[in-house]
């Protein structure tokens, strides 16, 4: 392993490449070590100041080791715990200790500490199980108290196909909590919207719409991203749109927020460069009937308002409506389709692109009008197609 730090970034779930890219491109001399689920393990000597700059991680974590082949059986813990004393304990506390000198905040040295823990898949065991075998192999080594709220070092665990990460927190908070932000019922969390921003991938002089903003976070992170586009965002709720603008001006954000109609939007056919968006998802606002008729007039709205060669990039837990939606467009490709994971849901982000040559519904081709016909999304068959109830 190099003498350059390595340290773990928590990241949104399903988005990993992408945040990966935003640390290359920002940390000093970083390097990749490997992506994992929700997770990236990286190597810079960037400063903490530098670190907590990244907007698509939610924390960081100095990096102690990894355990591979943790059985699934009851021998799972005393194995973690076995590979665990192998590891350099002492240079992942020396970072920790770095991290807080220059982060201010006072901490009790030698420290409290708890272990939490996470896991993916069946096992025979508890994460219990696991934090105890591991804070059980840590009391040995350093004689450190335990304490399980608001402990000065924390060590966190995550098993994931049979391979145990370990890291100390850095980061106690996720970092999105710096901010003086106020999401709304449906509030994407700042990582997550920062991402999607980056699969976007704004441009200089563009006009980038978010025609169902919420309270904005797609819109300010595509602004930060791309400071020289005009992003301009909309909603049908004011109290939103209030949001929106609030939650702009606390990171400096340059956003146009207005009240509207997304079915109607006040804009010029082919006028926009790109339209970023996350459409209800049917649970918390709307409902999946609702739907039904609100997905289609929304695209045709985003197809009479993205110029041809444009863009779009579409986040909706709609995924079997939104995807027959895009497989019968005669008007967009699709680029990408990635499965994002957050808070017990797992909606899909699409990366579309505006066709060149648009084809008139009700233009006088036969096959356009057969096409036509086939785009309108109706009742009786989409009835059958999806299952009766999703969450919100
Ligand atoms: C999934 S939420 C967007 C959440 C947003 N990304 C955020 O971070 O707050 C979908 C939004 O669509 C808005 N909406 C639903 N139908 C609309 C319509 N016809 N016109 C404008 N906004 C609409 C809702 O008010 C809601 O804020």
């Amino acid at each position: 392993m190099s003498a350059t730090p390595v340290f773990i970034a928590s990241v949104p779930t399903g988005l990993e490449s992408i945040a990966a890219d935003e640390a290359v491109e920002r940390l000093p001399d970083c390097r990749i070590i490997e992506k994992r689920r929700g997770r990236i393990i990286l190597s810079t000597p960037a400063t903490h100041r530098e670190m907590r700059r990244l907007r698509t991680v939610f924390r960081w974590f100095a990096f102690v080791g990894r355990a591979a082949d943790v059985p699934a059986a009851a021998t799972g813990p005393e194995h973690l715990r076995r590979s665990a004393e192998t590891m350099d304990w002492d240079a992942a506390v020396d970072r920790w200790r770095a991290w807080w000198s220059h982060g201010g905040a006072a901490k009790n040295d030698p420290p409290h500490f708890r272990v939490t823990a996470s896991r993916f898949g069946e096992h025979a065991y508890t994460s219990m199980d696991l934090m105890r075998e591991l804070g059980a192999m840590l009391n040995a080594r350093y004689a450190w108290p335990v304490r399980l709220k608001e402990p000065d070092l924390e060590v966190d665990l995550q098993l994931h196909d049979g391979e145990a990460l370990l890291g100390i927190v850095l980061t106690p908070r996720s970092l999105h909590h710096d901010r003086n932000w106020t999401a709304g019922p449906t509030g994407l969390k700042a990582p997550i919207a920062a991402a999607v921003a980056r699969l976007l991938a704004p441009q200089p002089g563009e006009r980038i719409v978010d025609p169902l903003c919420g309270s904005g976070a797609l819109p300010i992170e595509t602004a930060i991203l791309e400071p020289r586009a005009t992003v301009l965002a909309g909603d049908q709720e004011a109290a939103l749109i209030d949001m929106a603008r609030h939650n702009a001006a606390q990171v400096g954000a340059a956003i146009e927020a207005s009240v509207w109609d997304a079915r109607h939007v006040p804009l010029e056919e082919a006028s926009v460069d790109a339209i970023i968006t996350d459409l209800p998802f049917g649970v918390r606002v709307g409902s999946h009937t609702i739907n039904r008729h609100l997905y289609p007039a929304l695209m045709r709205e985003f197809t009479r308002l993205v110029r041809p060669g444009g863009r779009a990039v579409v986040l909706t837990l709609e995924r079997r409506l939104f995807q027959r939606l895009v497989d019968r467009a005669a008007h967009w490709t699709l680029r990408e389709h990635r499965r994002v994971t957050y808070g017990g849901i797992d909606p899909s982000v699409y990366l579309l692109t505006r066709k060149s040559r648009m084809a008139k519904p009700d233009g006088s081709s036969p096959m356009l009008r057969r096409h036509a016909a086939r785009t309108r999304i109706d009742d009786s068959e989409q009835q059958g197609a999806h299952p009766p109830a999703r969450r919100s």
